[in-house]
C-alpha cells in the first residue's frame, strides 16, 4: 500500500498513478521512494506485460520535483536527491516491460523527465511540457539534460532548457517529444489500446526490442548492430519464435506464451 502513488493491476497492465493532485503531483522524496518500490514490484511481477504511468486529477501529470522540499537543500543534498531520482527513472527506463506515459496535464521539470524515462508518450490535448529549472536557478536534475536532446535533438533541447519555455502537446508532438496527441477524455483508453496491441505480440521479442534500442542508442552503430545480431539470435531459442513463424506458415493466429 502506497501513500502518494496508486498502483492498479488489470488484464496484464500495471497502472502507476502519481497521486498528489493538491500540489499537481509534485515529486517529493516520499513519492520518489514509493515510485522506486512500485517499479521494483512491477518489474518482478510476471503477470504485468505493459505499464502505464499517469497523474491523478485533470491538471497535471507531474509539475516537477517538489520545490517546497528542495528550496532549503544544500549542495550535497541536491546532488544526492538528483542521483537517487536519476536511478529511479533509469529503473523505469530499464523495466523489462514496455512503459507508456499517459500525460494528462503539466509535465514540467521532473514531470517531463519522468515522461521521458518511459518508452512511449501519449499526450492529452491539455498537456504542457517544459524544463523550467533555469527559472528557479537550477538545471534539470533527473536526467532532463540527457534524455531531452536524445529525443528532440540538441538544438531544440537547448532552446527548451535555456528558456524554461512551456510547450503544448501539439508542439511536443511536432518535435517528437510525444508519440501522439489525443482528446483528454480518450487518453487512458488510447494508452490502454496501445498496451493491448503490445500485449498481443510475442512478449520476449517486445522486451528484447526494448533492450536492443536502449543498449544500442548508448553506443556506436557498429556495436549496436552487433548487439542486435546477438539478441536476434536469442529469439530463435524461444517457443514464441517457433509459434509465430509456424502460425504464419499455417495461416493462423499465433498464440504467444512468453517462453
Ligand atoms: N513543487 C511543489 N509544489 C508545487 C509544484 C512543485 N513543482 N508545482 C505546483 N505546486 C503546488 C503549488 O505551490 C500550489 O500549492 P498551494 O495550493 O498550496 O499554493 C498547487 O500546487 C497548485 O499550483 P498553482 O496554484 O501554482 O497552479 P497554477 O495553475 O496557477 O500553475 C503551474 C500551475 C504553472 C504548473 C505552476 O504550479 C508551476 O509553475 N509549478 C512549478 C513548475 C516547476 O517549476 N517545475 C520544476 C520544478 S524543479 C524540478 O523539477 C527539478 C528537476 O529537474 C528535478
Amino acid at each position: 500500500m502506497y501513500k502518494n502513488i496508486l498502483l492498479e493491476k488489470s488484464e496484464g497492465i500495471g497502472y502507476i498513478t502519481i497521486n498528489r493532485p493538491k500540489v499537481l503531483n509534485a515529486l517529493n522524496k516520499e513519492t520518489m521512494i514509493e515510485l522506486r518500490d512500485v517499479v521494483h514490484e512491477i518489474g518482478t511481477d510476471k503477470d504485468i506485460k505493459v505499464v502505464i504511468v499517469t497523474g491523478s486529477g485533470t491538471k497535471a501529470f507531474a509539475a516537477g520535483a517538489d520545490i517546497s522540499e528542495m528550496h532549503g537543500m544544500t549542495a550535497l543534498e541536491g546532488r544526492e536527491w538528483g542521483k537517487f531520482s536519476q536511478k529511479v527513472f533509469s529503473d523505469i527506463e530499464n523495466l523489462s516491460q514496455p512503459v507508456i506515459a499517459a500525460v494528462n496535464g503539466y509535465a514540467l521539470g521532473g514531470g517531463c523527465e519522468l515522461a521521458m524515462s518511459c518508452d512511449i508518450r501519449i499526450a492529452s490535448e491539455n498537456a504542457k511540457f517544459g524544463q523550467p529549472e533555469v527559472l528557479l536557478g537550477v538545471i534539470p536534475g533527473f536526467a532532463g539534460t540527457q534524455r531531452l536532446p536524445r529525443l528532440v535533438g540538441k538544438g531544440k533541447a537547448k532552446e527548451l532548457l535555456f528558456t524554461g519555455e512551456q510547450i503544448d502537446a501539439h508542439e511536443a508532438y511536432r518535435i517528437s517529444l510525444v508519440n501522439k496527441v489525443v482528446p483528454h477524455e480518450e487518453l487512458l483508453s488510447v494508452a490502454k489500446a496501445m498496451a493491448q496491441k503490445i500485449q498481443s505480440c510475442a512478449p520476449i521479442a517486445v522486451q528484447l526490442c526494448k533492450v536492443a534500442v536502449n543498449e544500442g542508442l548508448d553506443t556506436d552503430l557498429d556495436t549496436g548492430v552487433a548487439y542486435e545480431a546477438e539478441v536476434f539470435g536469442l529469439c530463435f531459442a524461444t517457443n514464441d519464435q517457433k509459434e509465430g513463424m509456424s502460425a504464419f506458415v499455417e495461416k493462423r493466429k499465433a498464440q504467444f506464451v512468453g517462453k
